[in-house]
């Protein structure tokens, strides 16, 4: 998927940073991540477009602060889920994209068979643990503190048909505190994430999947 051309005046190929989008539907943390290491040279790639299935949410102001277009889809719900999709990757493939990022998306997606193996999202959780419908925000954390869990973390996967599920890009984990509460499990958490999503698109984008250390 990486793209390559050569310049005019070297003969030294100049790799072409990917365009992806991010699909957002609340807070946009992950976004302003992303567009902050694009920024800073730290992601070969930039962010392109930003989707948003709901209007006047946090994430459209990053988006703008980020200097980034972003559009909402269907904040009415009028469409079903297939021309919902079909509305967000006419959109994506109309700005050139190679990848799309789930980053706190809360809306079924399709995935056409052409885009298969790039789109990702990132979920709060070692799954497939704690996925599924229904599993999102504050409510997976307060599962995995009640279930008695001593370790969580989160997952970039790449994005099939079923909910949180498709093959795993990266995990990191964390402990979870004999006193967490959601929220403060949910913190630690979302400091793993910040480095899982970035790591995950490298390994997607220079074709190194993740092998455990033996
Ligand atoms: C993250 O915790 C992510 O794992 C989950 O939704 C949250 C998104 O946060 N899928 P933000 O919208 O990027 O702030």
């Amino acid at each position: 998927m990486m793209s390559m051309s050569s310049s005019s005046t070297h003969d030294t190929p100049v790799v072409a940073p990917h365009r992806f989008a991010v699909l957002v539907s609340g807070t946009g943390r992950h976004l302003e991540n992303l567009a902050q290491l694009a920024v800073a040279g730290k992601l070969c790639g930039t962010p392109a477009l930003v989707v948003s299935n709901k209007a006047g949410v946090t994430a459209l102001e990053r988006a703008a602060r980020a200097g980034v277009e972003a559009l909402v889809l269907d904040a009415e719900r009028k469409l079903c889920n297939t021309e919902f999709s079909q509305a967000v990757f006419t959109a994506v493939e109309a700005r050139a994209c190679d990848t799309v990022v789930l980053a706190g998306f809360l809306r079924k997606l399709e995935i056409p068979p052409r885009w298969a193996g790039r789109v990702v999202n990132i979920h709060p959780a070692l799954l497939p643990a704690f996925g599924g419908k229904g599993f999102y925000g504050e409510r997976v954390h307060r599962a995995v503190i009640d279930r008695g869990c001593q370790v969580s973390g989160c997952t970039v996967h790449l994005v099939d048909d079923e909910y949180d599920h498709g093959r795993v890009l990266v995990q990191r984990w964390c402990a979870v505190e004999a006193d967490d509460t959601p929220a403060t499990l949910a913190a630690r958490v979302f400091a793993e994430e910040l480095a899982a999503l970035p790591e995950a698109l490298h390994r997607l984008w220079s074709g190194t999947p993740y092998r455990p250390a033996r």
